[in-house]
Parts: C-alpha cells; sequence; structure tokens
C-alpha cells in the first residue's frame, strides 16, 4: 500500500469514527426534526403543575439526581416493581420521593404530538431546567437524546446515592465514581435552595448528634430552637421543613450564606461548610458572595451530571410508559 493511500484509509477510518461518535452524543436539538415542540409541550404542563405545587421543579430535579446516580440517567428510578424489576422507589433515599405524576403528565402531553419519541430519562432532565428557571434560576440549553435503561438497580440507589447523615469524606468519593468533583457536590447541593425535607432526615441533629446526647455543635443556636419546635423528639417525622429557610421556593444562592449563618438544613448541606481545612469552604464562600457564578457553575454540573451513564443510539429504548419497560 502506498504511502498516500495509507493516510486515505487512515482519515476515512478517523472521519467514520468522528461520524458515529458525534451521533452518539448528546445534543439541545436531538429532537428538532422528530418533536419539533417538545420544549414548549414540557414548559407548558410544569407551569400548570407548578400552579397548584410550587414544589414541582424541585421534586424533579430531586429525581433526576436520583436516576443519574444509578445505572446513569436512563430513567431508571422511574420504574414501578414488575417481573424483573426491583423498583428503586423502595430504597431508602427514594422513600416518599414525589414527582413521578408529574412525569407521568408530561409523558402524555407529548405521547399526544409526538407518539414514542422522548424518553423518559430526557423529561427529567429537561423539566428539571424548566423547573429551575420557573423559580428564577438560570437557563441552559439541556443536552437530549437519551435512551430508556431496561432494569431498576434497587441496591444501587442504597449504595451509590448519599444519605444525609453522610460526612463530607463519604459524599466526595460518591460524587467522584459519578466523574463529579468538589464544585459539582457544592454546585449541585444548591438544588436545596428550593424544596422541602422532612422532620426525619436532620432530626438526629436536634437532640442527639451522633450519640454524643446533644445537639450538632454546627447548628446555629436560634435556628436549633425554631426546629426543635416543627420536629419534637421522636415525634412529627413526616412533618417538611423548608431546605431554603430564607427564600423556600426561590432558586437563588441563599442556600449558601444560609451554610455561612449555620443554617444548613441537613447534616450535609452543613458539611460543606463546616468540615475544617475543607477546600468546599471556599466554593461555599464564593457562591455566597457571587449568585452569578453560582449559577454558572450550577449549569455545568446539571450538564456534567445529565451526561453520567446515559444510554444512546440503538441502547436502551423510548418508553411509552415511564413506569415499565415497553
Ligand atoms: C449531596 C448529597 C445530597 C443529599 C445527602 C441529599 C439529601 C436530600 C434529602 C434527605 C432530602 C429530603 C428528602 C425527604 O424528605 O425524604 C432532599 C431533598 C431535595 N434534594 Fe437533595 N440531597 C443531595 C444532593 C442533591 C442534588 C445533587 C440535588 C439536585 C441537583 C438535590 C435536590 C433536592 C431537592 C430539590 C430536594 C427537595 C425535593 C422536594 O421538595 O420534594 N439534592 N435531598
Ligand atoms: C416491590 O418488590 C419488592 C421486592 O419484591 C418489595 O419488597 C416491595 O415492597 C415492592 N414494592 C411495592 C410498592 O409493591
Ligand atoms: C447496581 O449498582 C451497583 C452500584 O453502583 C453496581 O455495582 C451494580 O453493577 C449495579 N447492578 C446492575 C445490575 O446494574
Ligand atoms: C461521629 O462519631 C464518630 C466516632 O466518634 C466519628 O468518627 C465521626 O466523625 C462522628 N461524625 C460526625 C458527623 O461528627
Amino acid at each position: 500500500m502506498s504511502f498516500l493511500r495509507f493516510i486515505l484509509a487512515i482519515l476515512f477510518l478517523v472521519s467514520i469514527f468522528g461520524v458515529s461518535n458525534a451521533h452518539y452524543k448528546l445534543s439541545p436539538t436531538f429532537y428538532a426534526f422528530t418533536c419539533p415542540n417538545v420544549i414548549h409541550v414540557v414548559r407548558d404542563v410544569m407551569e400548570q403543575i407548578q400552579r397548584r405545587d410550587v414544589r414541582a421543579g424541585a421534586k424533579i430535579i430531586r429525581l433526576h439526581f436520583h436516576d443519574c446516580f444509578v445505572n446513569g440517567c436512563d430513567g431508571s428510578v422511574l420504574l414501578d416493581n414488575a417481573t424483573g424489576i426491583i423498583s428503586e422507589k423502595d430504597a431508602n433515599p427514594n422513600v416518599g420521593i414525589g414527582g413521578s405524576d408529574i412525569v407521568d403528565e408530561i409523558k402524555t402531553a407529548l405521547e399526544n404530538v409526538c407518539p414514542g419519541v422522548v424518553s423518559c430519562a430526557d423529561i427529567l432532565a429537561l423539566a428539571s431546567e424548566i423547573g429551575v428557571v420557573l423559580a428564577g434560576g438560570p437557563s441552559w440549553l439541556v443536552p437530549l437524546g437519551r435512551r430508556d435503561g431496561l432494569t431498576a438497580n434497587r441496591s444501587g440507589a442504597n449504595t451509590d446515592i448519599p444519605s444525609p447523615t453522610e460526612t463530607l469524606d463519604v459524599m466526595i468519593p460518591q460524587f467522584t465514581r459519578k466523574g463529579l468533583g468538589l464544585t459539582d457536590l457544592v454546585a449541585l447541593s444548591g438544588a436545596h435552595t428550593f424544596g422541602r425535607a422532612r422532620c426525619r432526615t436532620f432530626n438526629q441533629r436536634l437532640f442527639n448528634f451522633n450519640g454524643t446526647g446533644r445537639p450538632d455543635p454546627t447548628l446555629d443556636p436560634n435556628y436549633l430552637q425554631t426546629l426543635r419546635r416543627l420536629c419534637p423528639q421522636g415525634g412529627n417525622g413526616g412533618t417538611f421543613a423548608k431546605l431554603d429557610k430564607s427564600t423556600p421556593d426561590q432558586f437563588d444562592n441563599h442556600y449558601f450564606t444560609n451554610l455561612k449563618n449555620h443554617q444548613g438544613l441537613l447534616q450535609t448541606d452543613q458539611e460543606l461548610f463546616s468540615t475544617s481545612g475543607s477546600s468546599t469552604i471556599g466554593i461555599v464562600n464564593n457562591y455566597a458572595n457571587n449568585q452569578y457564578k453560582f449559577f454558572d457553575d450550577f449549569v455545568c454540573s446539571m450538564i456534567k451530571m445529565g451526561n453520567v451513564g446515559v444510554l444512546t443510539g440503538t441502547k436502551g429504548e423510548i418508553r411509552k410508559d415511564c413506569k415499565r419497560v415497553n
């Protein structure tokens, strides 16, 4: 083979590889021809639901996070029990998780205009962005083209999603395993700028922290009193508290100013600021001082999280009903 032919053959192989590779990358215009109105349809449904449920966006973005952390962003969190499917909904971090009904409403609206085209995993990614925007947060072009998985992984949900009583040194590797670094951990935790958490997810901080017989020393004393009234010892486990006490339904950087004031709700929230020597402290300060910086980093980290373990091309399927495989 002549040198020229050899070079041409290499270029040919590179181009094939490049094209097929591009084909399997997520893209904001993935549905441009197959479902051009996808964004409007999802936005309409989200706006309607938001009017009766202020937590709609919070519920959806949490579902997206719990989806991406278990077998990648493949809609596995949405599957109900069935033959061969052990639902992730019964995993500890998912007990009582909301938002599946919202996904179903969006899916129904999409099936009416472009049946069998838009995946449930993409619905979670797209509706998350819309929910953030509706709450006053940043907007971004959401990469699309995920396909839905054929399995659920309940044990994966129990091991891979951080629990709210974790210390920072446990949380960091849980994020690293998904390809997410310290900045991603802090920026994404900023999603706790809206939504609610039940007393049982943080009440160990209020009376007997870590077996000390005392409250969590990193908790502001006045905030501690407020939380004790809402969540008395041994009671009200199902009562909801605001994750961001100052602007509970707004997507802003007050989550980070709360942390600086020792008024983070979950132990895992406050850990980001109170773990001495940790480089997360600088990031929290940065976001508390500069909401633009938080918004920029949050968008980057959301896109990164939305790429974790995605199924593309001919892998998986496009579910007709997000609760079950076709
Ligand atoms: C860093 C580790 C994280 C931990 C330990 C954690 C833990 C929790 C817990 C315990 C709750 C309350 C659940 C309940 O009451 O049953 C919650 C709520 C929530 N989480 Fe997280 N979370 C983390 C990261 C994230 C991330 C990365 C996002 C999104 C990007 C997120 C978004 C939310 C939202 C929006 C809510 C409120 C949901 C609602 O109102 O229904 N969280 N989280
Ligand atoms: C789903 O199946 C698991 C395992 O068989 C069971 O423990 C769980 O209670 C079931 N959940 C529902 C909602 O039926
Ligand atoms: C479930 O998740 C765990 C933890 O990430 C992983 O090790 C395991 O391979 C997963 N199982 C399946 C069947 O995907
Ligand atoms: C709880 O106590 C154990 C053992 O004393 C210690 O290793 C751990 O760091 C403590 N956790 C917190 C959050 O302080």
